[in-house]
């Protein structure tokens, strides 16, 4: 197959692990007989450097026109002070919302060779960490109409959240569906003890749950989420929320496995296009020393392979490469313990290419 990849590497680390998630496509197409093509599109403070703005027009149509995105990361310290039109997380919310990307899928799993990095007692964690979160990602407060005035002779802000029923719908059937392929099991994640928006939330989710009678359903409210998901983690199979509760609880779940830096996503829209990014930051206090982990980005490319490209064997393939290296005792600096080989970033994406 012949397919385009817009590859947004974006600032900090960005353009180290993106261009390791390269070297492991290109091994994927040599093995499997596929071309890929490479567009290079800036994206946040790199962008906002060269054109004033955090993603171009042109830029957003490559990303648009694309079979898929690859993204590093965006943002960085140099640019916390810019006027926030132009913030570089602007452009990243921008291409979720005019690429259609509502369901962002963040699995968690923890590896069985990183056991012992998981800051958690191995009573809780041992019994595997595998579950997935899928949240709203175009929606909510992260789009509703916001608004800083003057009142009273002092500053007020203002954050709306919104949701209606169509996006609460679609966002709990790719839920429900995930649950049917994996564990069958759905929590749904709400405040709907103080907030509107959740309790609509809720409605529409018991709905489909009376569509979906082979799912075992759940609603949870957030604030008990984040602590069974330190209590009691392997309780947990797919997590559905709205876009910032699912936002914070991303991260928290993502240190049940020991390393941010391990996890990927997958931010889908109703077609085949997608766009995909490990979950964490640009990390600018490592950037350009190559000891960042490339295995975020590396997992998404792997998503990108199952999702947008219906390549599963080569998906497959990629996530058995990372279970080799980790295997054969190689360690990026994050998760790096005594008696292990400890690599850089580029190393561990030339290992992870030599094993596919
Ligand atoms: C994420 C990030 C983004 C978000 C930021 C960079 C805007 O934290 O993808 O989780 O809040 O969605
Ligand atoms: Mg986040």
């Amino acid at each position: 197959m012949d397919k385009n990849i817009t590859l947004l590497k974006g600032d900090g680390i960005g353009p180290e692990i993106v261009s390791q998630a390269v070297k492991v496509l290109d091994a994927v197409a040599k093995k499997y007989g596929h071309t890929f093509n490479y567009t290079e599109v800036d994206i946040g403070g790199c962008s906002i450097d060269k054109y004033g703005v955090p993603i171009t027009d042109e830029g957003m149509e490559k990303c648009k026109s694309a079979d898929a995105v690859l993204l590093g990361a965006v943002g960085g310290p140099k640019w916390d002070s810019v006027d926030p039109s132009i913030r570089p997380e602007k452009a990243l919310l921008a291409v979720r919302r005019e690429l259609g990307l509502f369901a962002n899928l963040r699995p968690t799993k923890l590896f069985s060779q990183l056991a012992d990095s998981s800051p958690l007692k191995e009573s809780i964690v041992g019994g595997g960490i595998d579950l997935m979160i899928v949240r709203e990602l175009t929606g909510g407060i992260y789009f509703g109409k916001r608004r800083t005035e003057t009142v009273g002779g002092e500053r007020v802000a203002t954050d709306e959240m919104t949701y209606s029923e169509h996006e609460i719908e679609r966002i709990g059937r790719v839920a429900f569906e995930a649950a049917l392929k994996r564990g069958k099991k759905l929590a749904s994640v709400d405040k709907a003890n103080v907030l509107d928006s959740s309790r609509l939330w809720r409605a529409v989710m018991h709905r489909l749950a009376e569509e979906y009678t082979q799912v075992e359903y759940s609603d949870i409210l957030v604030d008990n989420t984040a602590m069974q998901l330190i209590k009691n983690p392997t309780q947990f199979d797919v997590i559905v929320t709205e876009n910032m509760f699912g936002d914070i609880l991303s991260d928290e779940a993502s240190m049940l496995t020991g390393s941010i830096g391990m996890m990927p996503s997958a931010s889908l829209s109703s077609g085949p296009l997608g766009m995909y990014e490990p979950i964490h930051g640009s990390a600018p206090d490592i950037a350009g020393m190559d000891i960042a982990n490339p295995i975020g980005t590396v997992m998404s490319a792997a998503m990108m392979l199952r999702y947008s490209f219906d390549m599963a064997a080569e998906a497959d393939a990629i996530e058995a490469a990372v279970n080799k290296a980790l295997d054969d005792g190689y360690r990026t600096p994050d998760i790096y313990k005594d008696g292990f080989t400890k690599v850089g970033c580029s190393a561990m994406g030339d290992v992870l290419a030599a094993n596919i």
